[in-house]
């Protein structure tokens, strides 16, 4: 007797098949006869792997507004209220808040997610709090924490202790802000220090790397370095790599080849790079996204980070992947239908694969954790972002919604345009 059977669903690559669930494993993909206490008709529904967010900032998370709303909509204004708050938000406001979060996460299939944890202060509240959320979320959602010196490893005085002392806490990945630092070369020095940190300790590393219009911010340059120096490929990635956007094609032309040998992956958060980059320009207006479909073609893995979600940095934000792809589509110019699929892949299994989790997947063996879409195909999701009208995490439904029934038809015919509906 099985516990649950996802009928007749619609995978991303376009078999109809039933998944088979067995505690928390999936134990059949096809046609699938034996008995299940549940059964769920997905007939006509995208049933895919779950949804990933391999950069974010939950700490922040929903405090927008506090103490002020940013006026000049920068970066830099955006550190410095975030310095502000971190010292008087307690390990209960960050709690309630990233909770909160992780709900509206699990609503919309998102499933797991890597956040970076400031450790400049040296009351380490970010983290206590982080890692009270990663206990109390653990059964529906994973969560993987970022030691992340916001204030620059060297700048602060306590900067390199307390990435340490969050490591020995229990901190996932090792972070880094090399641009943050106070001269080039330190920001180097940064990259070789964090990077041996990553290898003698055996852990991931992923740096806020050139997050920043300056075309002559080349820190990914160095990053590259050491991820091939230390075997790190795989197990790092390069987030934001904004000034990528502004750099001279020549030298790109020699950057990616070695990013590409380096075996190290790519995380442009598209929602705030559109938003903060390029507020030092009159026009034209730079966009700062890094190039993502020139990466791609050099076979470098690259997916698409939310970042934040109504903080200091940005005032929206819904905990939908779909709304990242949705926009790093129209920014990278991914409006081929391959491409429109390969973002869809970007916010599932490459996100997956950038934050080693091997576990998930739509196949016999995987972790049965799954969303089922009210829409045909990944190009139709992330066209309409459509609802979640089902989301299982380790074998448990999570997260249902009726379907939407009433949808317009003047015609007379059915219609065929779904909607969205928030929770
Ligand atoms: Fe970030």
């Amino acid at each position: 007797m099985l516990d649950l059977v996802i009928k007749g669903g619609t995978l991303p690559d376009g078999r109809v098949a039933d998944i088979a669930i067995k505690g928390d494993r999936i134990v059949d993909v096809g046609p699938v006869t034996t008995p299940a206490a549940r059964v769920i008709d997905a007939s006509g529904d995208l049933v895919a792997p779950p949804f990933i967010d391999p950069h974010f900032h939950m700490d922040a998370v929903l405090s927008y507004g506090k103490p002020r709303v940013n006026a000049s909509g920068t970066l830099l204004e955006g550190i410095s209220l975030w310095g502000e708050l971190r010292d008087q938000a307690s390990v209960d406001d960050m709690v309630t808040r990233a909770v909160t979060y992780c709900d509206w996460a699990v609503s919309m299939g998102l499933l797991a997610i890597r956040t970076h944890v400031d450790t400049t202060p040296d009351h380490l509240r970010g983290v206590e709090a982080m890692l009270e959320v990663k206990r109390r979320v653990a059964p529906y959602l994973d969560l993987q924490l970022v030691a992340f010196p916001q204030d620059g490893l060297y700048r602060s005085k306590t900067g390199r202790q307390n990435v340490l002392r969050a490591l020995d806490m229990g901190v996932d990945v090792v972070g880094g802000i090399p641009h943050f630092e106070r001269t080039m070369d330190e920001g180097a020095e940064s990259l070789r220090d964090l990077a041996r940190i990553a290898a003698e300790r055996g852990l991931m590393w992923d740096v806020h790397c050139d997050e920043t219009d300056d075309p002559m911010s080349r820190h990914v340059e160095t990053m590259a370095r050491e991820v091939t120096r230390h075997g790190l490929g795989g197990r790092a990635a390069g987030s934001h790599l904004t000034s990528m956007h502004s750099m001279d094609n020549y030298y790109v032309s020699k950057l990616l080849p070695l990013i590409a040998e380096s075996g190290m992956t790519a995380i442009p958060n598209p929602l705030i790079n559109i938003t903060l980059q390029g507020r030092h320009d009159t026009y034209p207006k730079r966009r700062g996204l890094t190039r993502v479909k020139e990466m791609q073609a050099m076979g470098i893995a690259v997916g698409w980070g939310q970042d934040c979600v109504l903080d200091p940095w940005y005032s929206l934000g819904t905990a939908d992947m779909l709304d990242v792809a949705f926009m790093g589509l129209h920014v990278a110019q991914m409006t081929h239908p391959a491409e429109m699929a390969r973002c869809f892949d970007m916010v599932t299994t490459v996100n997956a694969q950038i934050m080693g989790l091997s576990d998930l997947g739509l196949r016999k063996g995987a972790c049965a954790s799954l969303v089922v879409l009210d829409s045909g195909s990944p190009t139709e999701a992330v066209r309409l972002r459509p609802d979640r009208l089902c989301v299982i995490s380790k074998g448990k439904v999570v997260s249902e919604k009726a379907r939407n029934d009433s949808r317009l038809s003047l015609s007379g015919r059915p219609a065929t345009v779904r909607r969205r509906h928030q929770p």
